[in-house]
């Protein structure tokens, strides 16, 4: 039997009391599995990281509908810490380290006030064992980092909260493909190894689905598809939505719905 370990129902963002940027969403996401979502520009996936985090607040953003339970429990009025807390941890489509401090006291910050010497050394042998390039940059600013080491900071600056649901956002952003397979490739190996549950938010359908197990695609802050990675990675849709993006004309999934249903019909 699976176990869910989060659920969003019918959710809806409304930033400045004026702009919605998720309109109704629902989704789900199990224990242990690593979820995709999916979405060009502005779909509303960072609002939806944000939602799950609590981090709204920052941007005078509310949650005005729907519910985010996690655990069981509903938190989309809770605080962000108290959802790190709790175990979920955001790593940030932007600003991901702090750029003047060094590699080591990055990974020193977000580990809480109060936890033992034995559990710290533990949280740090963790991120050598994911992430051993950053012992050699131990004492590097991170501000002076490469865009792939700096992600992965980002990651084990994540880890060391010991999340239980780790959030993602933009992954690849201005990243070269070699580097994102190396990132992909850690991260499912610390689902694996720590069966920490992921939910990874990325434009790039190719990048999120060749580790996600389950993928949701998202338009104008509605889900417009759903599937399993394998159905995902297979559907035409997607290959066109996909596709179009590709050729550098950024063409939207409803768009391409039209496009085909216009061929369909009269074509
Ligand atoms: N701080 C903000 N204030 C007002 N509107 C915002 C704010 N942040 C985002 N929005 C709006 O909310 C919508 C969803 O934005 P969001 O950042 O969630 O999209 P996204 O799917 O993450 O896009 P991208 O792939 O470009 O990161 C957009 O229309 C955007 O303009
Ligand atoms: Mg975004």
């Amino acid at each position: 039997m699976t176990n869910t370990l989060l659920t969003i129902e019918k959710l809806e963002v409304v930033y400045h009391r004026a702009v919605t940027a998720v309109q109704g969403i629902t989704l789900a996401v199990d224990t242990g599995r690593i979820v995709a979502l999916l979405g060009t520009n502005g779909a509303g996936k960072t609002t939806t990281l944000r939602a799950i985090s609590g981090f709204l607040g920052l941007d005078d953003a509310r949650v005005t509908e729907g519910a985010i339970n996690f655990k069981g429990e509903r938190i989309e009025n809770r605080l962000p810490h108290e959802n790190t807390r709790r175990g979920i941890v955001l790593v940030p489509e932007r600003d991901k380290v702090f750029p003047n401090l060094t590699v080591a006291e990055n990974l020193v910050v977000p580990v809480p006030r109060g936890t033992t010497a034995i559990e710290r050394r533990r949280r740090e042998a963790l991120v050598y064992q994911f992430f051993p390039q950053l012992g050699a940059l131990r004492n590097r600013i991170g501000g002076l980092l490469s865009g792939g080491e700096r992600q992965m900071l980002a990651l084990a600056s994540a880890l060391v909260c010991r999340p239980e649901l780790l959030l993602v956002d933009e992954l690849s952003l201005g990243l070269a493909p070699v580097v994102v397979d190396d990132l992909l490739r850690r991260l499912a190996e610390i689902r694996r190894e720590l069966g920490i549950t992921i939910l990874i938010v990325e434009q790039s359908a190719t990048v999120a689905l060749e580790i996600a197990d389950y993928g949701y695609v998202m338009e104008n802050g509605r889900i417009v598809l759903d599937g399993t990675a394998e159905r995902l990675r297979r559907h035409p849709d997607i290959q066109e939505f996909y596709l179009g993006l590709k050729s550098g004309e950024r063409r939207s999934y409803r768009e391409v719905k039209q496009y085909r249903r216009s061929r369909r019909w009269y074509g």
